[in-house]
């Protein structure tokens, strides 16, 4: 009893470990308006990639090294695939 319930305990932890893709997130928050204007996508994605930066700030102005590394070459949703779960860590070897 006591070890099924642990084997309970350990899938659920592994469930949450999973990070949520970031639209949902921010669906959650504040709607899909939150990065496409009137909630509908752009063709170029300059207006949702300049939405990430007016919340969360430029490459430069965010922690870490990798995004410093990458201003003015890159945008934020190469990186972060918003609609996709998983970690941007997962994009590097689209390009390197
Ligand atoms: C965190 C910002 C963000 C939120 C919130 C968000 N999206 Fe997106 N969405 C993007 C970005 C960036 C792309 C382009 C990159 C990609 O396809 O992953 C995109 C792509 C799309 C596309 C594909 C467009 C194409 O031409 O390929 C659709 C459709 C879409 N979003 C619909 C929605 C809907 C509907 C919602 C709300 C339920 C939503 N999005 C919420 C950022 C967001
Ligand atoms: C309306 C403001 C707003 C916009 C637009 C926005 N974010 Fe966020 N974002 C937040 C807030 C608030 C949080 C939660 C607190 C935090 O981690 O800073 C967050 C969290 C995140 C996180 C942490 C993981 C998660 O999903 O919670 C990532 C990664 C992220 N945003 C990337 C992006 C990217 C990429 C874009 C553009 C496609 C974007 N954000 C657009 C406000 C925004
Ligand atoms: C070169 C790839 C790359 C680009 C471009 C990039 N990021 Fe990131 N970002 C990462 C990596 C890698 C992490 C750390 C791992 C993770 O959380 O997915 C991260 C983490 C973050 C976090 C913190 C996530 C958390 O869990 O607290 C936020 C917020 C964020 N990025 C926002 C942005 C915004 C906004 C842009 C565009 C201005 C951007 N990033 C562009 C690779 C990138
Ligand atoms: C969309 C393409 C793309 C993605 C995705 C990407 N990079 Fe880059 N990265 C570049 C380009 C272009 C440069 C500048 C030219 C160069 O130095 O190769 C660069 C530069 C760098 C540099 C500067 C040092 C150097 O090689 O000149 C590092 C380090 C780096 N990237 C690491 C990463 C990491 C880690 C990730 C994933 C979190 C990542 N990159 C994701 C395209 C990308």
């Amino acid at each position: 009893m006591l070890k099924v319930l642990g084997l309970t305990v350990l899938l659920s932890f592994s469930t949450v470990a999973i990070a949520a893709p970031v639209a949902d997130t921010h669906t959650e928050m504040a709607g899909c308006e939150s990065c496409h204007q009137d909630g509908a996508p752009s063709s170029d994605m300059a207006f949702e990639n300049e939405a990430c930066i007016t919340c969360h700030g430029s490459l430069t102005e965010l922690e870490g090294e990798v995004h410093n590394q990458h201003e003015g070459i890159i945008t934020c949703s190469d990186c972060h695939v918003v609609h996709e779960e998983g970690s941007a860590n997962d994009t590097c070897a689209n390009c390197h």
